[in-house]
């Protein structure tokens, strides 16, 4: 499998997952709306690889713009990263979020499917384990009980896939069930821009060291963690990117559905990232307690072995290197894409 079709690729995850792919000689072909990315993307993706990815702009729930895409090109795989992603959003969209990730989705497989591509990787989020009885979780743990749309879509589309390979045993899927991506490539070039105010930590962290935001708010300290703050599974994205590189080599080697957590297997608190953010400023950041956030869990982490076993993925990256790296992207990149 050498040609990709990457949905969402000048996107956070998406950008850095090219990097990966080109730098491994693979053939790049995104298809993004642009919706929640900027263009100049691409400059930075050609600046770090030499090269530069076959762009289209276009939508996935646009069956025309996907058939101009097949037809124009021999595709072997298809990565997609197309979606809406901010939680608090899907709470007050509901129907846009439906929309565009599921309807997108069912989409995307149809058009793949009249056109003979049958290799599909697709997105979903560590969500779907909605609050885990036990931590660390695995694959094999109860998925369901999400708090939010957003988290609900993925849930559906991975039902979607499951029912998919029943009726259409061509089809051939790995879905990555990805914990908390934060980081960025180290050469600063590329990295997270989220809109407005952050709602996810690292990003919100940053904001605070370039001087953006006033202080960190810690959503409670007061849960039963080591010290009272939640705790996640925090992944480079580089480490994430190459999740994507063992996904296609498992697809080349088997056939039928897979599912993988991409994570570290290490649970970090909210304080970890915060002392590793400090080490990587070489000063203090300010903070303050502030309510738990609706919808939090306390502690949701990945058990590494089956990822590890059957794609042989194992992270690189700690939180000291995610935090070097999300700062050298947001020193360089005080407005994100915009500068
Ligand atoms: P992102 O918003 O940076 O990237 C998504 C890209 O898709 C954007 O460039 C956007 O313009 C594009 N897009 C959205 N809808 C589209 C459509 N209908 N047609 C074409 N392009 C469209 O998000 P990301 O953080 O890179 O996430 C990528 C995927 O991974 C998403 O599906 C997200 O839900 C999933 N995910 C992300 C995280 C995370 O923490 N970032 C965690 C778990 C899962
Ligand atoms: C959130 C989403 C999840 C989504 C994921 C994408 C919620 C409830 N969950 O997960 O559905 O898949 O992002 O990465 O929104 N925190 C603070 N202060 C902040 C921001 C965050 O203390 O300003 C804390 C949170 O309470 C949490 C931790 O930092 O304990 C991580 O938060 P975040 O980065 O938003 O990720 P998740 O909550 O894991």
């Amino acid at each position: 499998m050498k040609n990709i079709l990457v949905t969402g690729g000048t996107g956070y995850i998406g950008s850095h997952t090219v990097v990966e792919l080109l730098n491994l000689n693979y053939n790049v072909i995104i298809i993004d709306n642009l919706s929640n990315s900027k263009i100049v993307v691409l400059d930075r993706i050609e600046k770090i690889t030499g090269k530069r990815p076959k762009f289209y702009k276009g939508d996935i729930r646009s069956k025309d713009d996907l058939r101009k895409i097949f037809n124009e090109n021999k595709i072997d795989c298809v990565i997609n990263f197309a979606g809406l992603k901010a939680v608090g959003e899907s709470v007050k969209k509901p129907l846009e979020y439906y929309e565009n990730n599921i309807y997108g989705s069912i989409v995307l497989l149809e058009e793949m499917k009249k056109n003979n591509v049958y290799n599909f990787i697709f997105s979903s989020s560590a969500t779907v384990y909605g609050d885990p009885i036990d931590v660390p979780v695995d694959e094999n743990s109860k998925i369901g009980g999400t708090t939010n749309p957003y988290g609900t879509t993925k849930l559906f589309i991975e039902r979607i896939l499951n029912d998919l390979v029943i009726a259409e045993p061509k089809f051939n899927i790995c879905i990555l069930r990805y914990f908390n991506p934060i980081g960025a490539h180290p050469s600063g070039l590329i990295g997270e821009d989220p809109n407005g105010i952050p709602n996810n930590l690292a990003p919100y962290i940053t904001q605070v060291m370039v001087g953006k935001r006033e202080k960190l708010n810690i959503f409670g300290n007061d849960y039963d963690t080591k010290d009272g703050t939640c705790i996640r599974d925090y992944i480079h994205v580089c480490d994430l990117a190459y999740g994507h590189v063992c996904a296609i080599n498992k697809l080349e080697k088997s056939q039928g559905i897979f599912i993988y957590n991409l994570g570290t297997g290490k649970g970090s608190s909210v304080f970890d990232v915060l002392h590793a953010f400090e080490k990587a400023y070489g000063k203090p950041i300010a903070y303050a307690i502030a309510p738990r956030r609706a919808g939090d869990v306390k502690a949701n982490y990945t058990d590494v072995t089956k990822a590890y076993n059957e794609l042989g993925f194992k992270a690189k990256y700690d939180i000291l290197d995610m935090a070097r790296d999300a700062w050298n992207w947001q020193k360089n990149n005080p407005n994100g894409y915009e500068d």
